[in-house]
């Protein structure tokens, strides 16, 4: 049973604490075997039976649970510098989207890409993302948007989760824009959706959430309605892209339904942020979107203040947050959403992991939680994201085992 030693601050991130308790303890050690953690606490209070165990010395560096990055978009084809481009010279979001850019480009980068290609281009990302010690990534599909292509995606989470060491948690967002030969018929393709697409996902296991894009442009709250009760009644959990660029309702939507979770939530109404508090549902704050795109960033402060939970992710995807970085995420969600350092490293790690529903087993660093951590170059959790730097991952250990 390996022990790490001479740890300056430890953050074992309890599930059920406030978001504001990161249940740090100071001059700490972790004890490990196989899998999950064996013990936790003040090293002075380490029991006489793991000193014979190997030790690794942390030379007084933080350790933090392996962090979860609860919303990408790992599997695309092409990138959209270009676009990046014509959004600094005064081009919208919607506007691009709406002269056939945006989303509808990476749909047809994405349907004319081979498996070996995404899944190639999916590893590269993800190999990056353990480095910055992420151990557990959520994946939508999404840019496929017909039978074939959004399959080709979700096959290519699933291989990729059988043979990388950081764990998967596929979604399925089949309804993230109508895609071009629909356009016309929109309802017939919210039946290809409801009658064909996610019945075959369900019944194949190749996602374990639905989820739906709620905005002009996307889908119709009615819309989104009917496709999340299909997928909840053939037994997927729910997630919504909500009040992203306006205020549509979509954040009582997703408490309506029950779902674990509601992203984006720029706009998201006091009304909304009320219902999630009541629903329990988690937000997930994607600060990289705003900055990339100029959009103001979720009111993570009043949904705190409101009793809801804030999950910190990325959004990474190659439109509006092309960056995998979660660290520099959780910079700025400090920064431009006054959350403190305790309440952002929660919400990248337990509550990000109840945001996909696993937050009894990993997300924490506690006795019978996966062994999935990481040795921050850091002597304290506020040094770490005050002082940001390239990569302050040091080294990271996934099921007990070091990946980096
Ligand atoms: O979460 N909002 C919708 N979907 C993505 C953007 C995808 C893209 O621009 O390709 C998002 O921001
Ligand atoms: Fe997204």
């Amino acid at each position: 049973m390996p022990v790490l030693r001479n740890i300056s601050q430890l953050a074992t991130c309890p599930a059920h604490h406030p978001q504001h308790d990161a249940g740090l303890i100071p001059q700490a050690a972790v004890v490990w075997r196989d899998e999950r953690i064996q013990w936790v606490g003040p090293h002075v209070e380490l029991p006489p039976e793991y000193g014979a165990e190997p030790v690794i010395d942390c030379e007084q560096r933080l350790v933090v649970p392996g962090l979860v990055d609860c919303h990408t978009h790992l599997c695309f084809g092409g990138w959209r510098g270009d676009e990046f481009e014509a959004r600094l010279k005064g081009a919208s979001y919607q506007q691009i989207a709406a002269g056939g850019g945006g989303i509808a480009s990476t749909v047809a980068a994405t349907r004319g890409a081979s498996s070996g290609e995404l899944l190639r281009k999916a590893r590269a990302a993800l190999d990056g993302m353990q480095r910055l010690g992420v151990t557990t990534v959520e994946c939508k599909s999404g840019y496929g948007l017909d039978e074939a292509n959004e399959l080709k995606q979700l096959e290519v989470y699933r291989r990729l989760d059988a043979d990388h060491p950081v764990d998967l948690v596929p979604t399925f967002l089949g309804a993230h824009i109508v895609p071009p030969e629909h356009r016309a018929h929109r309802e017939r393709y919210v039946d290809l959706l409801c009658d064909v697409l996610i019945p075959r996902v369900a019944k194949a296991r190749l996602a374990r959430f639905c989820d739906a894009f709620v905005e002009d442009n996307a889908f119709s709250l009615e819309e989104a309605r009917r496709i999340l009760t299909t997928a909840r009644g053939l037994g997927l959990g729910l997630k919504l892209h909500a009040d992203q660029l306006s205020a549509g309702g979509g954040a009582d939507l997703a408490a309506e339904l029950g779902a674990v979770s509601a992203e984006h939530l720029e706009y998201a109404s006091d009304g909304g942020i009320e219902a999630l508090a009541q629903s329990g549902t988690v937000a997930v704050s994607l600060p990289l979107a705003s900055m990339y795109l100029g959009e103001p960033y979720m009111a993570a402060r009043r949904m705190l203040n409101a009793g809801v939970r804030v999950a910190v992710a990325t959004d990474f995807n190659p439109g509006s947050a092309p960056s995998f970085h979660l660290p520099l995420a959780m910079t700025l969600a400090c920064l431009n959403q006054s959350m403190t350092p305790q309440e952002v490293l929660m919400g990248a790690t337990t509550v990000a992991a109840r945001a996909v529903s696993l937050h009894e087993d990993r997300g924490s660093l506690l006795p019978g939680y996966r062994a999935d951590l990481a040795i921050i170059d850091a002597p304290s959790l506020n040094h770490w994201l005050y002082h940001f730097v390239p990569n302050a991952a040091l080294r990271v250990l996934k099921n007990g085992k070091w990946v980096s």
